[in-house]
């Protein structure tokens, strides 16, 4: 059987877990997608930095926008970050090429997703961002196809683990929040740029997309009210201990009815007060979570790591599999989003 051929777009925490992943479960995904996976060529910014994995088996290219001119390549998977620049370009080309494209790159998505979704239906390549969100649980997956009978009336929840592991390790050991912030980014939780993480900017990307799945709305970054957790003190943490309440950054987002009777999307990403006999209280160090309400299923919690090389290469080569099983399927109609972009709903601004 013919290999689903991949070219990997950095080579990072989640490149070179992406690598590990796909060499040590090879057999097991090669049962469940009828092919082999195939690494054909990568790209990162220094060739000669040691990854801990083997690159010696791969053609190597230094302009990363130059893979989806390869003839020998199926998709491409960008686990490089940034809204824009040569990772934009190499998703607008991938999709141009014909070639399938994977991202675990939630700042992209939630700028520039709506685009690349309408120029990916048009041209009939599958796009995938299942990393995006919530790094390693399969929250979209979740939605789009677990509950995809129900109306979704709010979801919310713990969706930057970097805020998470700060704020529960505070509580925890009374620490101070540059040691804590120090920590995170040593374990590789942390964007490049951190404080995307702690002033909520992460979150809010993730919300975005989020929402956008749960409601077929179009993504809008741009409504989302967005505060960090630079202002949280161990003396706000000690003070809502003593009334029963943890504090956690989340995302929240649900359709609220306005003045004027016309349907509102309201998202927000803020640190609220949760009791602590709520699921979400005890969701602790760098662990992500969501909660979705739906009219017929009820209340679904989706828990797990939400950061990290393997979770997030759990999510990435999930993504794959579900690539090399629709062409296998030769299904071609399979919008990025829950619905095909043309049907989903304008948001109504705030
Ligand atoms: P890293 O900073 O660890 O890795 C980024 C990689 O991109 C590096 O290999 C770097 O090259 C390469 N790179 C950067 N700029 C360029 C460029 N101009 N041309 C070619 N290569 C470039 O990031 P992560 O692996 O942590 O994150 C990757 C993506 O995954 C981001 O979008 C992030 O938001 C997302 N993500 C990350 C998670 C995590 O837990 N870390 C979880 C979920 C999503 P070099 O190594 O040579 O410097
Ligand atoms: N910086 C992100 C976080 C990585 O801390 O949640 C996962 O998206």
């Amino acid at each position: 059987t013919e290999p689903l051929r991949l070219a990997l777009a950095g080579l990072g925490t989640v490149g070179a877990g992406v690598i590990r992943l796909i060499e040590t479960n090879a057999d097991l995904i090669e049962r469940r997608c009828g092919r082999p996976l195939r690494i054909v060529a990568v790209s990162a910014r220094d060739r000669g930095k040691d990854r801990g994995v083997d690159l010696s088996g791969y053609a190597w290219e230094d302009d990363m926008t130059a893979l989806p001119e390869r003839d020998d390549v199926d998709v491409i998977v960008e686990l490089v970050g940034g809204s824009d620049g040569p990772a934009l370009t190499l998703a607008r080309k991938a999709v141009a090429n014909g070639k399938a494209f994977v991202t675990a790159n939630k700042a992209m998505i939630a700028h520039h997703g709506l685009g690349l979704a309408r120029d990916a239906e048009s041209a009939g390549v599958p796009v995938r961002f299942e990393a995006a969100v919530a790094g390693g649980i399969p929250v979209i997956k979740g939605l789009r196809e677990g509950a995809a009978a129900n109306e979704i009336e709010r979801v919310y929840g713990i969706l930057n683990g970097t805020c998470n592991y700060i704020l529960s390790t505070m509580e925890d050991t009374g620490a101070d929040f540059s040691k804590v912030l120090a920590e995170a980014q040593a374990m590789g939780y942390a964007e490049a740029d951190p404080t995307f993480d702690i002033d909520g900017i992460d979150a809010a990307h993730k919300l975005s997309i989020l929402a956008s799945i749960a409601f077929g709305t179009e993504l809008d970054f741009a409504a989302v009210t967005t505060d960090g957790i630079r202002r949280v003190l161990a003396s706000d943490i000690a003070q809502a201990d003593s009334l029963g309440y943890v504090i956690r950054l989340l995302g929240m987002a649900r359709v609220e009815p306005s003045a004027d009777g016309v349907k509102h999307l309201f998202q927000r990403v803020h640190p609220y007060l949760v009791p602590k006999d709520h699921p979400l209280a005890h969701v602790d160090g760098a662990t992500n979570a969501v909660v979705a309400e739906g009219n017929f299923v009820g209340r679904l919690l989706f828990q797990g790591a939400g950061a990290g090389d393997g979770p997030t290469a759990s999510a990435v080569v999930a993504d794959i599999i579900d690539i090399a099983r629709l062409w296998e399927s030769e299904n071609e109609i399979d919008p990025p989003f829950s619905i095909p972009v043309s049907e989903l709903d304008a948001n109504v601004p705030a």
